[in-house]
């Protein structure tokens, strides 16, 4: 099996089939449409045409926000998902100008907090900074 790694957005078909591939809810055509429009970087695997996987930044240059990192089943557990995590973190460090600095936010999925500090994050809380906090809103 050979995955290509593309630096593009999905269609909302192909990001609805992954996110009900990982059990999580699809959020409406309009608003997963604009969504994913207004990603700062996208990163999709490819097995052959089959979207498998996929991992989007969205930010202003400074902050940014790491979402929808999902890998299809039966693709787990083969190092895609950190390499679509490093290559999020490759082209935000990339946009960063000398003597800047930025921060990469995300909130993992329960239990998969261990992917991440893998991958360089720091669980919050710690030394300098309090817990995260999050407001979800329903309409
Ligand atoms: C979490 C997820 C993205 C990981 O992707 P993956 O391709 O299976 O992971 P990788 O093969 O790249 O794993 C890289 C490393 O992280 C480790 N890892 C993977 N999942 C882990 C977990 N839940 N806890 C701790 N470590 C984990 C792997 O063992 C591997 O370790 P190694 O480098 O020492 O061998 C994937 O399992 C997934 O899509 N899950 C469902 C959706 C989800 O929860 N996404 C995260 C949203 S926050």
């Amino acid at each position: 099996m050979s995955i290509i790694y593309l630096d593009e957005i999905p269609d909302v078909k192909t990001y609805h089939e992954l996110r009900t591939a990982v059990e999580w809810c699809v959020f409406c055509k309009e608003q997963s449409e604009k969504a994913l429009k207004n990603s700062f970087f996208c990163v999709v695997a490819k097995d052959g045409d089959q979207t498998v996987a996929m991992g989007r930044a969205v930010g202003d240059g400074m902050y940014y926000t790491i979402v929808d990192v999902m890998v299809k089943p039966q693709y787990q557990g083969q190092k895609i998902g950190s390499t679509i995590i490093n290559r999020l973190v490759e082209l935000i460090n990339v946009g960063i100008p000398e003597g800047g600095r930025t921060s990469i936010q995300l909130i993992a999925a329960l239990g998969k907090e261990g992917f991440y500090v893998k991958q360089g994050f720091k669980v919050l809380p710690n030394e300098n900074s309090g817990p995260a906090l999050r407001k979800v809103i329903y309409t």
